[in-house]
Formats: C-alpha cells, structure tokens, sequence
C-alpha cells in the first residue's frame, strides 16, 4: 500500500522538480534499515550498536534492526555491509579492529576499509579489561604475568578471531610479556566470556561494557585496565601500565559506516540522529556505566570518523607488525 507520507513527498517532488533519487533521499527512511555488526549476539560491539539503534530508530521513525554476522575477526560482516547498495538501508557498525588491525593481520582482506565505506560517526570508544578465570591460581597482575610465563605452553586466551579488539588486545599483552601462548578464536567476545565464566580458558582482553557484569558478580578476576588511568566503574583494578607492563595502552573505537556510494544527504541525516542520540541525557548515562566514553559533537562527526581511522591504521597496523605477528 502506498503510504500518505509517500503520496506527501512524491507530490512535493513534482511540484519541486525533484528526481527519483532526490525523491528517496527527501523521503529517507522510507523502510527498515539493517546495521551488520559483524560478531555475535550479546557482545560489546553488539551491546552499543543495539543501545545506539533503538534511540536513533526512534528519531528517525523507522525500525532499525541489527543483523549479527560474526566470524573470522569481522571480517565477513564487515565484507557483507561493503558489498550491500548505497542505499542507506544496510549499514555497519563495527570497531578499528576489523577497519584497522586487520590491515595487518590478513593477507588480503575482502573489503579496503577506506575506499569501501562511508564514515557515519563514532559510536563510543571502549576501555578494555584483562579478565581471567576464577581458578587462576593468581591474585594480581605480577603473579598473572609470572604465572603466564611459566605455563607458556598450557595456557590458553580467548578472542574474538583473528584481527578483533580482544585479539590486539590480547596479542600486544602476550608480546609485551614476552610470552607465546595458545588461543581460542570465537564468532564474538559474548560466547567466549561464557566459556571464561565457565573455567573454558584462562584469560581474555575484553572491552568494559561486556565484562563488567560478570567481574562485579564474582565470575571472572579483573587484573588491570588498558588504559592510561583507572577506571571510575572499577576503582580498585590497576591500569596494566602501572600493574608491570609500562606503555600497555589499548582502547577501541567503535562507528557507523554505510557501503561507498551512499548519497551524503543520507550520511548527513543519519549523523544528525546518532549525534542527538550521543547528546541524550538517559543514553549517555547508560553508555557512562558501561565505562564507554561519549564522543562530544565534533569527534562524531563523518570527517572526524575517518580521521579516526586514518589514526588507528597509521598507529595499529606498523604496531601490529612489529609484535611480529604473521598475515593470514
Ligand atoms: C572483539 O573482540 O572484537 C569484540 O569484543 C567482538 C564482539 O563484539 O563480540
């Protein structure tokens, strides 16, 4: 059935001269829009794209639903979103390390993160916590990294796959300990945080918002944050730096992006709502207890999410090599 608002814009279309695609760009969203997050259901990156999607669903008037595609570190969502029309009714949210790390960890890549996309705006950036299993046999992070080094053949950590946030962070731990030690890929870090809950495996890098619950129940040890300064959500659990491995820093970054092509009036629209959204009292609080930071107005802008990756590629890919990790 042909909507009134349809039959309003196609008529503001004739009197104004407007053509078909200026039609579905004025009329925009006229359908539900799809987000991919490229890892499973119930993880960090879902978390914040389903908190973001519902607000923005509701400014804009039409159901956002989000479609999670995981496996091989994102890179098979990440590849779907690149390939799906311009159309601003598939879009991606997803972390530099599918964007960015990945350059360095995959021979070859099924999308050019760049030329593929077009930045939409940044979602939230994420500390992440070294979470272990309540059977370590460790209290705090010297005893952990003395424990490491001296089971380097049994233990085993846990990632998202090859190229996720919770691989780098992971990987730049284990170079920085010196240590060479097993993982264990998963389609997200949601699956992989059960196994930790259930002894599976003996440590992960995770982002905040998805270990805190757990760290707080009891389930899981916190050994240290990876950022520079603590956390106002765990107050008491060191930053890795000061902990023992100085100039351990990892945060990630987390954004929409919609395939090349999409119409930038389109772009725009989308940015407006997400940037109301980041500015809503009730959402910023929630995203504040997850321990995600809100990007302000002027970092969550198109341009300043491709300056972002632009950063994280010039920082992460040459950071990623010299750990001497080998592409895939
Ligand atoms: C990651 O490690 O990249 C993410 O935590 C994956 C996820 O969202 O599950």
């Amino acid at each position: 059935m042909i909507s009134r608002r349809l039959i309003a814009a196609a008529t503001a279309a004739v009197v104004l001269g407007l053509s078909g695609q200026a039609l579905a760009q004025a009329n925009y969203p006229a359908k539900t829009i799809t987000v991919v997050v490229p890892f499973a259901a119930g993880g960090p990156t879902d978390a914040l794209a389903r908190i973001l999607s519902a607000k923005m669903s509701e400014k804009l008037g039409q159901q956002i639903i989000v479609d999670n595609v995981g496996g091989a570190g994102g890179t098979i969502g990440v590849a779907k979103a690149a390939r799906a029309a311009p159309d601003g009714y598939t879009l991606a949210f997803t972390h530099m390390g599918t964007l960015a790390v990945n350059i360095a960890l995959y021979k070859s890549l099924p999308y050019d993160s760049v030329k593929d996309f077009e930045p939409i705006g940044l979602g939230g950036t994420n500390p992440m916590v070294l979470v272990a299993k309540k059977g370590l046999p460790v209290k705090d992070f010297k005893e952990f990294a003395a424990y490491v080094k001296a089971n380097e053949a049994k233990v085993q950590y846990g990632m998202a796959g090859i190229g996720a946030a919770s691989h780098l962070g992971g990987l730049m731990l284990n170079s920085m300990m010196k240590v060479n030690v097993l993982e264990i890929p998963y389609r997200g870090t949601a699956p992989a945080l059960n196994d930790l809950v259930a002894g599976q495996f003996d440590y992960m890098v995770d982002q905040a918002v998805n270990v805190l619950a757990q760290i707080k129940g009891g389930n899981i040890m916190a050994l240290g944050v990876s950022t520079k300064k603590r956390l106002d959500v765990l107050p008491d659990v060191p930053t890795i730096d000061e902990a023992g491995l100085p100039g351990y820093e990892v945060e990630i970054w987390n954004g929409f992006f919609a395939p090349k092509g999409t119409p930038k009036a389109i772009i725009d629209k989308l940015n407006a709502v997400l940037t109301e959204t980041l500015a809503d009292p009730a959402i910023s609080k929630r995203l504040a207890e997850l321990a995600v930071v809100v990007p302000g107005k002027a970092e969550s802008t198109p341009e300043a999410l491709a300056a972002t990756l632009k950063a994280s590629i010039d920082k992460w890919v040459p950071a990623v090599r010299a750990a001497g990790v080998k592409p895939e």
